[in-house]
C-alpha cells in the first residue's frame, strides 16, 4: 500500500489545467460487503476490482483471524467461503481501524456466532455511535458488553431470535448489520425502513440467490442454511471519484471522464446537485448487475449556489466535503440542512469543513444539521484533515485553484479508502507534494 510518509503532510499548488480520464478504485461499501458475504457463503468466491486499502484490509484480516482464507491478487480477492456454521474463534482482538462498515456489519456477523469475540477500532471509530446497532441486535438476543455504547464491543456466543424492526434512522450499515445477523443466525429479519439508503447489501443478496425480498420501505430476509459462492465485480467507487467530478464540474473550459464508475441511484445523488448547480454532466451505463457500472464526463462549467433538498441528504451522505469543494468555487451560497448525521461521520465533517473553509479565505454559516457556504477567492493556508480522509481530499483539490498553496496536515488517512488518490490526482494534473516537518 501507498505510504504517504513526512507524518502525512501534502501540498496542493495551483495548476491551471485539469482533466482526462481515470478508473476509480474499488468501492468501499460494495468491497466489504462482498468479503463479508463471500466468507459466509459456500465454495469459492473471486472479487475483481476489490478496493485495496486500509479499511477493506481490515476488514478482511477480522474475517481471517476467524479462519477464513483469503488471497490478495492486487484487487483480485479468492476467498474460501466457509459457510453459515463455519467461522471460528479469533485467538486476538479484531481491530476494524477506521471503519466504522467494517465494525457495523461484522457485529451482526459475530453477535450470531457461538463464540467470543472482541472487536474495536481506532480513535475516531471509539467515539463514534454504536447504540444504533446495539439495541437492534440485542432485541435479536445478542450478548454484547460495551461502555457507554460505544466499541470496543465484547461479543458473548448467544442464540438470536427473529426480528421485526422499524430502523429509527437512515443508515444503511444499520440495515446491513440486522439482514447479515439474520443471515448468520438462520433467522427471519423483517426491516421497515422510511428512507431508502444505499442497497448493497440488498443486491448481494439477491444476486446470492438467498431468500430476500424487497418492497417499498419494507426488506424481509428468511431463514437459510447455504448458499453458494458466486465470481463478484465490483464497481469503482463513486464517493472517490466525487472529488474530482465536483472539481472539474465547477472550472470552467475542463474535461473529465470517469470509466467503470459505481452508478447506483442511492449513491450518485452529487449529480443531480451539480446539475440543479448549473453542470454539464453525463453518463452512461455498461453492466448492471450485481451493481450498475458505467461512465461519466463532465464539462466544466461556472457553477451557482443551490438550497439543497433535505430529502436529497441521504443519497450523498459521504459526498459532502466534495460538495462544499463545488460550492466553494461556485457564484453565491450552497445551503445544507437536514444533515446531522454528517456530525458522526470520520470526523465531525460539519465542523472540519466549516473550519477548514474559514482557514482559507472562505465565509461559511455553520448549523447543528449543516453549513452555508459563500463562495469566492481562495486564499490558501494550512488545514487539518481531523484524521478524515474526505477532509483531506477535498482541500488538496481545493488547493489546486487557491491563490497560494494548501498544505493539509494528516493526509495518512487517505490510505484508509483511496490509496492511489494522490497519484491519480498528479494524472489529472494537480500538482501534490509531500512536505517535510
Ligand atoms: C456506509 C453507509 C453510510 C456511509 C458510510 C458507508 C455503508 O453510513 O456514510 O460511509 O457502507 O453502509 P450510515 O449507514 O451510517 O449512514
Amino acid at each position: 500500500m501507498t505510504s504517504l510518509g513526512f507524518g502525512g503532510v501534502l501540498r496542493s499548488t495551483p495548476i491551471s489545467f485539469f482533466g482526462g480520464e481515470f478508473t476509480p478504485p474499488g468501492d468501499k461499501s460494495i468491497s466489504q460487503r462482498a468479503l463479508i458475504l463471500a466468507a459466509l457463503a459456500t465454495g469459492t468466491s473471486t472479487l475483481s476490482h476489490c478496493l485495496v486499502s486500509e479499511d477493506s484490509l481490515s476488514t478482511a484480516n477480522a474475517l481471517k483471524s476467524c479462519g477464513v482464507s483469503i488471497k490478495w491478487i492486487g484487487s483480485e480477492v479468492q476467498i474460501q467461503g466457509v459457510g453459515l456454521e463455519g467461522l471460528q474463534a479469533p485467538k486476538e482482538e479484531l481491530n476494524l481501524g477506521n471503519s466504522g462498515t467494517g465494525f457495523r456489519l461484522l457485529a451482526g456477523v459475530l453477535a450470531a456466532q457461538p463464540f467470543e469475540s472482541r472487536l474495536t477500532g481506532d480513535f475516531s471509530l471509539q467515539h463514534r455511535p454504536m447504540g444504533r446497532i446495539l439495541e437492534p441486535l440485542k432485541k435479536m438476543g445478542a450478548y454484547i458488553e460495551s461502555k457507554s455504547d460505544k466499541a470496543p464491543f465484547t461479543i458473548h456466543p448467544a442464540s438470536l431470535h427473529a426480528l421485526e424492526y422499524e430502523l429509527p434512522i437512515a443508515s444503511a450499515q444499520v440495515k446491513s448489520c440486522l439482514l447479515l445477523a439474520g443471515l448468520a443466525s438462520h433467522q427471519r429479519v423483517a426491516l421497515r425502513t422510511n428512507t431508502p439508503t444505499r442497497d448493497h447489501t440488498e443486491r448481494l443478496m439477491n444476486y446470492f440467490e438467498l431468500p430476500f425480498t424487497s418492497t417499498d420501505h419494507h426488506l424481509v430476509l428468511s431463514p437459510v442454511d447455504s448458499f453458494a459462492a458466486k465470481p463478484i465485480q465490483i464497481p469503482g467507487d463513486f464517493s472517490s471519484a466525487a472529488f474530482f467530478i465536483a472539481f472539474c464540474a465547477g472550472f470552467p473550459g475542463m474535461s473529465l471522464k470517469v470509466s467503470g464508475v459505481g452508478l447506483n441511484s442511492l449513491r450518485t445523488g452529487l449529480l443531480r446537485i451539480l446539475h440543479k448547480m448549473g453542470a454539464s454532466i453525463e453518463w452512461g451505463l455498461d453492466t448492471a448487475s450485481p451493481e450498475p457500472i458505467g461512465w461519466i464526463r463532465i464539462q466544466g462549467q461556472c457553477l451557482k449556489g443551490i438550497e439543497i433538498p433535505k430529502h436529497w441528504v441521504t443519497d450523498c451522505i459521504d459526498e459532502f466535503p466534495a460538495i462544499w469543494l463545488a460550492a466553494t468555487f461556485a457564484e453565491g451560497v450552497t445551503i445544507v440542512r437536514g444533515a446531522s448525521e454528517l456530525r458522526v461521520k470520520e470526523s465531525d465533517r460539519i465542523a472540519a469543513m466549516a473550519q477548514g473553509l474559514e482557514a482559507v479565505g472562505i465565509a461559511v454559516e455553520c448549523f447543528e444539521d449543516g453549513l452555508a457556504v459563500t463562495g469566492g477567492i481562495v486564499e490558501g493556508g494550512v488545514i487539518n484533515s481531523h484524521g478524515d480522509h474526505r477532509i483531506a481530499m477535498a482541500f488538496l483539490m481545493m488547493g489546486a485553484r487557491s491563490k497560494n498553496a494548501i498544505d493539509v496536515y494528516g493526509c495518512d488517512c487517505i490510505n484508509t479508502s483511496f490509496p492511489s488518490f494522490p497519484s491519480i490526482a498528479r494524472h489529472l494534473g494537480l500538482k501534490i507534494e509531500e512536505v517535510e516537518q
